[in-house]
């Protein structure tokens, strides 16, 4: 088994990729890495969305040129969006945890996409109606995040900006 933290070393944001769309079998292990992710009282407040179809990463490039943001998304090779579903009334809790559990499922499908060549960005900017017509995501529903997949254009790992190891962490 390898290290994850060479999968987490080399995950990055991509914002360019090739336009190849991701295989399906790829993808079903992706998405499965999503679905196992934990949550509190394993509640799962998703679903997950997701579509590899040429003429429907169009349309959703198309939704973000008319938004002028992250616009490599019209290349990308699969695109996932994250629904957030209501907790039924018996398992309201005292803290709101369905954020938390959202991104660990978004953290799980990016790693499991880099161990297996597909690059992604995780994508906050979004209009969040184009999303939720062009994947058929009901409309009262709340589309939490989305995720472009796909092939980088420039697989060159780039240094992380982050916080240094001390000014991060304190170790008591
Ligand atoms: C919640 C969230 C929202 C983000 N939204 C965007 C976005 O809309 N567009 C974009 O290009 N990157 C977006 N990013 C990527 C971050 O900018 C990126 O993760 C951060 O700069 C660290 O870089 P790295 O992912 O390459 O390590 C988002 C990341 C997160 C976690």
């Amino acid at each position: 088994m390898s290290d994850i933290i060479d999968v987490i070393r080399n995950r990055q944001s991509t914002r360019a990729y090739t336009g190849k769309l991701v295989d399906n079998n790829l993808l079903e292990k992706i998405l499965e890495a999503g679905r196992l992710s934990p949550s509190a009282r394993n509640t799962q407040p998703w679903t997950i969305y997701c579509t590899s179809r040429k003429e429907v990463i169009d349309k959703l490039g198309a939704g973000f040129a008319a938004i002028g943001r992250n616009l490599f998304v019209k290349d990308c090779g699969a695109f996932i969006a994250i629904v957030e579903e209501p907790l039924p009334e018996e398992l309201k809790m005292h803290r709101r945890y369905a954020e938390f559990d959202i991104g660990m499922c978004i953290m799980q499908i990016c790693l499991e996409a880099e161990s297996l060549g597909v690059s992604s960005c995780i994508l906050g900017s979004y209009d969040e109606d184009s999303v939720k017509t062009v994947l058929g995501i009901p409309k009262d529903k709340s589309v939490a995040m989305v995720i472009a997949l796909g092939y980088a254009s420039d697989p060159t790992v780039r240094p992380k900006a982050r916080k240094s190891f001390d000014e991060a962490i304190k170790i008591i």
